[in-house]
């Protein structure tokens, strides 16, 4: 009997287990990154500063990245808007072929993306 219960039990946790949380529903001010994972973020910010050879602090306010306060920041924001409205206006009906996805349309497209692997064409 007490193990039933306990069955039970682990089938009822096993159902709440919550879905990944949204990179907005972790964080505080996402505006053009909603709807990535937020396990992504970090990895995006890293690759973002390593791309760039900059430390957090080039876009962010020490210990409160939220803040807008950086002008950095601000273009960083644009420029990612502007890079998901290139590829989403223009390769998102690519088809997608074998070759199309290892070389991309252009035959020679980088493996580094800064794009957390979710948002990636
Ligand atoms: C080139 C500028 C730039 C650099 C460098 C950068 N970030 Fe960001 N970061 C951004 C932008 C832009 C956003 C907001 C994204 C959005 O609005 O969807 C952001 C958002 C964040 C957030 C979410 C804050 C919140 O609560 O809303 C965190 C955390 C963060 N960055 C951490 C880091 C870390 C850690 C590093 C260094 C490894 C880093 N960032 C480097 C531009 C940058």
């Amino acid at each position: 009997m007490a193990f039933l219960a306990l069955l039970v039990l682990s089938v009822r946790a096993a159902e709440t287990v919550p879905a990944p949380k949204k990179a907005e529903e972790q964080f505080k001010n996402i505006q053009v990154l909603k709807g990535i994972p937020a396990e992504d973020l970090f990895p995006a910010m890293q690759f973002i500063a390593a791309s760039l050879n900059q430390d957090c602090e080039f876009c962010h306010v020490e210990r409160a990245p939220e803040k807008d306060d950086k002008k950095e920041k601000q273009i960083a924001r644009k420029m990612i808007a502007m890079t998901l409205a290139i590829d989403r206006d223009n390769f998102a009906r690519t088809p997608r072929t074998s070759r199309t996805r290892r070389r991309g349309i252009t035959g020679g497209r980088s493996r580094a993306s800064p794009l957390p692997r979710s948002r990636r064409t």
